[in-house]
């Protein structure tokens, strides 16, 4: 193992230049290994005899794989594109291959949302990304509704004063008691500054608490996480956390961050102060079931809850199918499970089949602005070669009448059977298991009061151990994630044997063997 430390002068010929302290972490996890080969759900690393030795991974690649790593078909039509000479990069060209994969994706929004309008597709090279080109493209349609409402009360109350002046309108009884002001010069006037102040009013961001979109500086703002979010959130808009148990408190956050302003409006020689919304909300954004909170399913309640509140005040719902999309969850979208519809959908990780980087953000076309096509760009989004992968891997998804998606609903069930199962002999060690398709969740109880001082001591990293120790003793490759230490998230793919599942279950059966012992010299290897 590298050292991570690098002393003053010296070659650092023993150190990680690339993320230098990660090598040292994996270490004390158990985890340092590099793998030379990867096949369906297979990793393989060498063993100190020099051959190879074979994971279980059921890691997926953070859900990246939901055909397996190097799934043949998906590596023939790789090797054909290269070997075809066609262009990997002719930015500022005509580009039909990602036109179609935009179509692919709109005939699935068709078939499993009974969506008639089209979304326009926009791509990207991460879930980050497209996370934020939503939320950008949001922000831009803000500030043009807020540019159209600053437009037409300028000019409203332009005809008010003229009305007035010329004496062809009188003020409604009530107007001016609104602003507490004695005439209407002063009422104008008055209107005109709590306009300046709440037209200018920074957006508001709204997500679920345990949420996670990304980790770029405007994704971040998003992700719940304080020691990954907080650093940074003097650099983007504030967000607001909804607890994702309690919709109904969506309703109070944003009755508290709603904003509202006066209206002119000239009606049979009236004028009356009408009162209007301000597009303050950027946007919703949210997983059908959170990755990183440790596989929590959004419920059809919740979605109701907050597809009604985001109506009643124009806020328009990013739905980020970045980790359930692509079929994991049973059917392409985890969100059309749950009736949640997304005024934008974000997809990355298995879109690109295990060997690209595709990422992509369809934007409903009524809220589509023609000036983003301009505005927004990237050197390596939208690619041949990792555009026409994304087009491969919804066709193999949707073969055969979409058997992709029975499959990882069938599989993801016979896991979730299986790790029932442990659960069952287990009550004592594990305390929940969940998802749905392929995410699925176990969740141990907490360590933190372990009667075992070494368990105790490294309960805040809990997972890890564990997932050091399935490595160590059973080849087997799962991780927690960093929002839930106590969960393992599994997100293997449709290519998962019951042997596997046997297997794992077999593991899980030994591990919490010691953790009912909470024998932690085994568990930790010491
Ligand atoms: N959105 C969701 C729901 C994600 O799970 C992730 C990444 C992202 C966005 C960001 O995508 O990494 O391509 O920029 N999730 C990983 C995880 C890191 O562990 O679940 P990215």
């Amino acid at each position: 193992m590298s050292s991570a430390v690098i002393t003053a002068g010296a070659h650092p010929a023993q150190t990680d230049l690339a993320e230098p302290h990660m090598a040292e972490t994996l270490a004390l996890l158990g985890l340092a290994v590099e793998y030379v080969r990867a096949e369906g759900d297979t990793l393989y690393h060498r063993d100190d005899q020099g051959g190879e030795r074979a994971v279980l991974d059921l890691v997926g690649a953070f859900g990246a794989t939901i055909l397996g790593h190097h799934d043949p078909d998906v590596v023939a039509y790789a090797k054909s594109l290269l070997d075809a000479r066609l262009p990997v990069y002719a930015q500022f060209s005509l580009h039909p291959y990602a036109d179609a994969v935009a179509r692919r994706l709109n005939r699935v929004l068709e078939r499993e949302f009974g969506e008639a309008e089209p979304y326009f597709a926009v791509f990207a090279n991460s879930g980050a990304e497209a996370n934020e080109i939503a939320l950008k493209h949001a922000e831009l349609d803000r500030v043009t509704r807020l540019a159209d409402l600053r437009e037409s009360l300028r000019a409203n109350r332009a005809r008010a004063r003229t009305a007035l002046a010329e004496g062809r309108a009188a003020l409604a009884d009530d107007a001016l008691a609104a602003f507490g002001v004695a005439d209407a010069d002063a009422l104008l006037e008055a209107a005109e500054r709590a306009e300046a102040e709440h037209l200018s009013a920074p957006p508001v961001l709204l997500a679920l608490e345990g949420s996670f979109h990304g980790k770029l500086v405007g994704s971040v703002q998003l992700t719940h996480n304080p020691s990954f979010r907080l650093p940074f959130s003097s650099l983007a808009a504030r967000c607001e956390f909804v607890p994702a148990d309690r919709p109904d408190e969506l309703a109070r956050i944003v009755q508290g961050a709603r904003r509202t302003v006066f209206d002119f409006a000239l009606d049979a020689r009236i004028i009356r102060l009408v009162e209007r919304d301000v597009p303050v909300f950027c946007a919703f954004v949210l997983e059908p079931i959170q990755g990183e909170a440790g596989i929590r399913a959004l419920t059809e309640e919740a979605a109701r809850t907050i597809q009604r509140v985001c109506a009643s005040v124009g806020c328009p719902i990013v739905v980020d199918e970045v980790q359930s999309g692509m079929g994991r969850s049973g059917s392409f979208f985890a969100s059309a499970g749950i009736g949640l519809r997304g005024d934008y959908y974000t997809l990355a990780k298995s879109l690109g089949g295990g060997v690209a980087k595709a990422a992509v953000t369809l934007v409903r076309a009524s809220r589509y602005r023609r000036d983003f096509d301009l505005i927004h760009s990237s050197t390596y989004a939208k690619d041949g070669f990792s555009t026409r992968i994304a087009g491969k891997v919804i066709d193999l998804l949707e073969a055969d009448g979409g058997a992709a998606y029975r499959v990882a609903a069938e599989r993801g069930a016979a896991l979730m059977t299986e790790l029932r199962a442990v659960q069952a002999e287990y009550p004592d060690v594990v305390k929940d298991v969940r998802g749905r398709g392929l995410m699925v969740g176990l969740e141990f109880h907490d360590q933190t009061e372990s009667a075992a001082p070494e368990i105790r001591e490294r309960a805040d990293m809990f997972g890890y151990f564990a997932s050091g120790y399935l490595m160590r003793a059973h080849a087997i490759r799962i991780f927690p994630t960093a929002s839930a230490v106590h969960t393992l998230r599994f997100e293997p793919s449709i290519r998962l044997a019951d042997a596997d599942i046997a297997r794992t279950g077999a593991a899980l059966r030994d591990l919490c063997g010691v953790l009912r012992a909470q024998d932690a010299a085994r568990l930790l290897g010491l």
